[in-house]
C-alpha cells in the first residue's frame, strides 16, 4: 500500500474516532492519556519558548485542538496567528470549537483540511510548526520534509515520532501491515540536512508513561543530534529542529 492508501486508511480510522477519539489508543496500544499529556506539555513549552506576538503558529494533525488549546490558555500571547491543519474533517470541527472557547479576539485562527503529505501551506510561513503524534501515519520522511517547507527561515518545527528500535513500537509496526511508519530518527534527520539548512537539532528522549503510576513524569534529558545513537530504551522522541 503506497502513501496515498495509507494516508486514506489513517483519514477513515480518524474520522470514525471522533466521538471516542480516545479509541485509537485501543489499536496502537502502547500510548495512554498520561504519555499524551508528557508530549503536549513538552511541545507547548518548547513553542512558547519560540514565539512572540504576531508570530505564526501552525499544528499539522491537529487532532481536537487540545495542543494549541494549551498553548493559547497558558500563554498571553494576544496577536498570534494560529492555523490548525487536520485531514479529519471531524476533528478539525472540534479543534475550531476548541480554539473558539480559549482564543482572544485578537487571535486569528484559521482551520485547513489537509494531510501532512500535500501541505498548501508553504506562503504562510509557520514561526513555530507543531506535528505531534502524526507522522507515523504517513510517511514521516516525506511528512517531514513538508514540515520544514511551512516553517519560515529561523522557524522552528516540533515534532515527535515513535522510536523505530523500541520493542513496542516493532510490535506495533508489525501489526498495523506496513500502514503505521517509522524509521531511525538519527537517519531522518541527517537525511533532510542533505537538502535543507538545519540550524541545530535536540531530541527529547521519552518513555512510555504508566498511567496507574503515581509518579509524575520525569524531564527527559536532550540530546543533540551529535549525542544520539539508535537506543531501545525511548518510546518516542520529541524533536526540536530550529531552521
Ligand atoms: C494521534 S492523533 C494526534 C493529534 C494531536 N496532534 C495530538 O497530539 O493530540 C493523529 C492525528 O493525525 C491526523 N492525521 C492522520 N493522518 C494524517 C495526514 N496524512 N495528514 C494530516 N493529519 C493526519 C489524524 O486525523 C489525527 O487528528
Amino acid at each position: 500500500m503506497g502513501n496515498e492508501g495509507h494516508v486514506s486508511f489513517w483519514k477513515s480510522h480518524f474520522d470514525q474516532q471522533v466521538e471516542q477519539y480516545t479509541a485509537e489508543h485501543e489499536i496502537l496500544d502502547f500510548s495512554n492519556e498520561k504519555t499524551m499529556k508528557q508530549i503536549h506539555d513538552i511541545t507547548v513549552n518548547i513553542a512558547q519558548s519560540c514565539l512572540e506576538d504576531g508570530d505564526t503558529v501552525v499544528d499539522v494533525g491537529c487532532g481536537t485542538g487540545r495542543t494549541l488549546a494549551l498553548l493559547v490558555e497558558t500563554s498571553d500571547f494576544s496577536t498570534l496567528r494560529i492555523i490548525a491543519v487536520d485531514i479529519s474533517a471531524g476533528l478539525l470541527q472540534q479543534a475550531q470549537d476548541a480554539l473558539e472557547r480559549v482564543v482572544p479576539e485578537t487571535t486569528a485562527t484559521r482551520v485547513l483540511q489537509s494531510s501532512i503529505l500535500s501541505l498548501g501551506i508553504r506562503d504562510e510561513g509557520a514561526s513555530v510548526l507543531i506535528c505531534t503524534e502524526v507522522l507515523q501515519y504517513a510517511n514521516p520522511r516525506e511528512g517531514l520534509k513538508q514540515l520544514v517547507d511551512a516553517t519560515q527561515a529561523h522557524g522552528t518545527v516540533v515534532f515527535s515520532l515513535p522510536n523505530v528500535h523500541n520493542e513496542t513500537i516493532q510490535r506495533v509496526v508489525e501489526r498495523n501491515s506496513g500502514r503505521y511508519n517509522s524509521d531511525d530518527i538519527g537517519s531522518i534527520i541527517r537525511d533532510l540536512e542533505q537538502c535543507t539548512s538545519i540550524a541545530s537539532c535536540t531530541l527529547f528522549p521519552l518513555e512510555f508513561q504508566d498511567e496507574g503510576s503515581e509518579q509524575p513524569y520525569f524531564d527527559p534529558i536532550p540530546l543533540s543530534l551529535d549525542e544520539y545513537t539508535p537506543d531501545s530504551g525511548p518510546n518516542r522522541y520529541i524533536v526540536k529542529l530550529e531552521l
